[in-house]
């Protein structure tokens, strides 16, 4: 069952009940003001840091779902709506949910008044535009009264939530004309304030949530709407919001657009007043102004459609498949940049508060982004290269504000360092820009001790060389990438948490050692030596692949179960992901690296090990993480055994590491093979089943309940999740095979047989290369010819060129 439909040409999922399975959700913002806003409207806003410049607030866990948003309440004689259906719930009689790039629009009537809601942050400013559009189309003339609705956040978002005994006396506003400023804590040590205004005169406003919503009512019939009367609340502690109302008459046929901004404004500390205990509003007003009239707005929106064009132009691809095109061209590419400016920080599943950038989560969102806004991905590499130790060790995570590592969660997760060389390698072979490599960068964020990104890339290398275990694989550390797999954790009390407890009782953390790091080592390694090969380091590039070589052996030696490679051996030394065991017997996570990586190949373990993956561990939603799912909780195994039979990790499906097997099977040749669990989890391909997968059909969801869950097949924690750069990876580079490489564009195809022919028209350095593919033969993998511009070249690498588009023709 569907909710919406794509309208691929407007690049907007439409979504036509305000009752889907779950709150689904769009971003907005770009550069360093975002928000989450659902399909009512519902959501919050932050200024860069969604944890410490929280600007709007949010209940999460709260009943009914998603109830805390900007709000616009239409009060037409006794009936009161909102165009986006919640939070009064009135039956509409037309709604719409037009999730696009960078914008939402949401449109409900009720009779014979129409109401759209467009949302977006506009480029270069600092706030949210919401212009409320309202149509009369019914035959008389309609007297009405909107109000605006929106609650502020005392700015840092966790103490927001828990120091009540301080924060309801420190909430402080102002109102001048038609704009409410929130500016709580200015008077001390803040600098910053916010502000919602509206772009036309107001027949009244509140501040204060208990004035305007009363303190038993709630938003869904807030009592000034109710009385049709704002109240003129100014807020004093307590909870201050911001609400205007505004009278309007509308003839037949009329239109009136009323512009809402809620912005973010920074000041320097000698500005911060105009006079004593007044805010400086200069800033704010001339925000205001750029936003005044429909023409502004307009244009506003239309540049950012411009700008998403610019990022999605990059890589388009023509072919006969709908679903394919509009995740290659729209949906996919999109999910990249948003999981890139949020990391996993802001979403219905992530509070915002929890967790900043990942180190390694930041560096695999790179080789999904990077060619969409290449310098974006420079200076995130070097930030993330700063909470690198001079050990190679990293901190697992840092604020985006601060940029400095987060203490709380340390480091210890000893899969990291191997993600920066792959993120790195990626943005090299998009850019050629080998000068990165010779910026200092700090090691801890300290300034005074830095080091070349180059030696920072080599730290990384040397991490797993001089941290492995007795089978000389790499030691776990804390976690590789299934943050679960806590073999060194040995937690007995709830309260321990699974990610930083160090028991110590526990057992020598230099014993427990990871099959898939040791394969991340043998894929991302080679790329390490290129590097230093393209630089002239000879000596370090035949260092750097002798050890690769004995990882290899290591692999081969220690790693192979029978039928499959095994996932680790855990703290006293016992095989994990091994037909030894009774549950866990075999893994995803490193029978996709170690294949990518190329082990195996020659001697069929390879072909075996996915042979493996196709009878154990795939299902009609994508392959599961493990099987047998664990029943009971393990000491020596930690959080995976947590959770339930098929959930998370514990068997879930992965859309993260389902593409691992996608690559893996092109490392084979098996194009039909790749593409066919490639849909398994592509959203777009699940959208008939929304009523199961439950969450939004234009973007991929961490997981989806595994084989053993009661829900299998229902999907979670969308939007922010390693899948969004990992299936674009894939089904870009390992099945339609247009891979950037160093030297050049390289051709690569491993695609379903059947496929006759398709076209990607690829940016790519100075210049455009459109890239059309024919398979006459019904091959699914291996370059026949290329010709460029006419002229057959040899090999499958694509020259550079200084500009200009170029014809690629390449047959199979
Ligand atoms: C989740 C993991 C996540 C980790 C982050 C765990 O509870 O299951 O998916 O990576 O928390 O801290
Ligand atoms: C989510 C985390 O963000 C990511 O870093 C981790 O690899 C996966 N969960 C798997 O545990």
């Amino acid at each position: 069952m569907r909710y919406g439909y794509f309208d691929d040409a407007a690049r907007e999922y439409v979504i036509t009940t305000p009752e889907t399975p779950y709150p689904w959700i769009n971003y907005l913002g770009s550069e360093r003001f975002f928000g989450i806003i659902s399909n009512t409207a519902g959501g919050y806003c932050f200024y860069r840091d969604a944890r410490l410049r929280r600007v709007l607030r949010y209940r999460y866990n709260n009943i009914p779902a998603d109830s805390n948003g900007r709000y616009f309440y239409i009060k037409d004689g006794e009936d009161i709506w909102n165009p986006g259906y919640k939070p009064s719930r009135t039956p509409l009689d037309f709604y719409e949910c037009r999730h696009g790039m960078g914008y939402t629009r949401i449109t409900g009537s009720k009779n014979g008044l129409r109401a759209e809601q467009l949302a977006f942050v506009p480029l270069g400013l600092n706030a949210e535009v919401h212009q409320l559009r309202l149509t009369n189309e019914s035959q008389q003339e309609k007297a009405i009264s909107l109000f605006s609705y929106a609650e502020f956040c005392l700015w840092n978002a966790q103490d927001d939530m828990l120091n009540f005994q301080r924060n309801f006396n420190t909430g402080e506003v102002e109102v001048e004309g038609s704009v409410i400023y929130h500016k709580t804590e200015y008077r001390e040590r803040r600098n910053h304030y916010a502000f919602f205004s509206v772009n036309s005169p107001v027949d009244g406003f509140d501040t204060d949530l208990e004035s305007f919503a009363g303190l038993y009512e709630g938003l869904q019939k807030p009592a000034a709407v109710t009385a049709g009367k704002s109240r003129g609340s100014m807020a004093s502690g307590w909870q201050p919001i911001g609400s205007h109302q505004i009278d309007l008459k509308l003839a037949p046929g009329e239109t009136r657009a009323c512009t809402f901004m809620i912005g973010y404004v920074e000041l320097p500390e000698e500005e911060k007043f105009s006079s004593p205990g007044i805010i400086n509003k200069t800033p704010a007003l001339s925000m205001i102004s750029a936003m005044q009239t429909d023409g502004q707005v307009l244009k506003a929106l239309d540049d950012l459609k411009a700008y998403w064009s610019g990022l999605l132009n990059t890589y388009s691809l023509s072919c006969g498949d709908e679903k394919l095109t509009r995740m290659v061209n729209i949906w996919n590419p999109y999910q990249c940049m948003i999981t890139f400016n949020m990391s996993r920080s802001a979403s219905l599943f992530e509070s915002g508060i929890g967790r900043g950038l990942g180190f390694r989560d930041s560096s695999q969102d790179l080789l999904g982004f990077v060619h969409q806004a290449p310098d974006r991905a420079r200076e995130r590499i070097l930030d993330i290269a700063a909470t690198q130790f001079r050990d190679g060790g990293c901190y697992h995570q840092f604020q985006p504000l601060t940029k400095k590592g987060n203490n709380e969660i340390g480091g210890g997760f000893n899969d990291d360092p191997l993600w920066l060389i792959a993120g790195t390698a990626a943005y090299l072979k998009e850019t050629g820009d080998f000068e990165i490599l010779d910026e200092q960068v700090p090691y801890d964020t300290n300034p005074a001790d830095t080091g070349t990104l180059m030696e920072h890339l080599e730290a990384s290398f040397d991490h797993v060389i001089s941290n492995k275990g007795p089978h000389g694989l790499p030691l776990i550390g804390r976690a590789d990438w299934n943050d679960c797999l806590n073999l060194n954790c040995y937690s007995k009390h709830p309260d321990e948490s699974f990610q930083t407890y160090e028991n110590p009782e526990g057992p020598d953390p230099r014993v427990a050692e990871s099959v898939l790091i040791a394969g991340m080592m043998v894929a991302i390694g080679p790329d390490l030596a290129a590097i230093q090969s393209l630089r002239g380091e000879t000596e370090a590039a035949q260092y750097t692949r002798e050890h690769i070589a004995l990882m290899r052996q290591a692999v081969l030696d220690h790693g192979w179960d029978g039928d499959w490679f095994l996932r680790a051996y855990d703290a006293a030394g016992r095989k994990i992901g091994s037909h030894e065991d009774t549950e866990g017997q075999i893994f995803i996570e490193s029978q996709g690296f170690c294949v990518m990586a190329g082990i195996g190949l020659e001697d069929g373990k390879a072909a075996k090990a996915l042979q493996s993956v196709a009878s154990r561990l795939e299902t009609e939603h994508g392959i599961v993480l493990h099987q047998p799912a664990y029943q009971s909780y393990r000491l020596n195994l930690g959080e995976i055994s947590s959770y339930p039979p098929g959930y998370k990790e514990n068997a879930g499906i992965f859309c993260h590491n389902n593409p691992w097997i996608m690559a893996a099977e092109t490392m084979l040749g098996h194009g039909d093979r790749a593409f066919s669990l490639y849909k398994k989890t592509a959203p777009a391909f699940r959208e008939d089943m929304s009523d199961l997968h439950k969450m939004e059909p234009y973007v991929y969801a961490q997981m989806i309940a595994g084989k053993d869950a009661p829900r299998f097949g229902q999907a979670k924690n969308s939007w922010l999740t390693g899948a969004a750069a990992w299936n674009y990876y894939v089904i870009t580079q390992n099945i339609l095979g247009v891979k950037p490489d160093y030297m050049g564009l390289r051709i690569d195809p491993c695609i379903p047989e059947d496929w006759r022919e398709y076209t990607v028209r690829r940016a790519f350095r100075k210049a455009v290369y459109n890239i059309h593919v024919s398979n006459e033969t019904r091959a699914c993998r291996g370059v026949k010819s290329i010709t460029v511009d006419g002229q057959r070249i040899e090999g499958t690498l694509l020259p550079l060129f200084n500009d200009g588009e170029h014809r690629v023709e390449v047959v199979l």
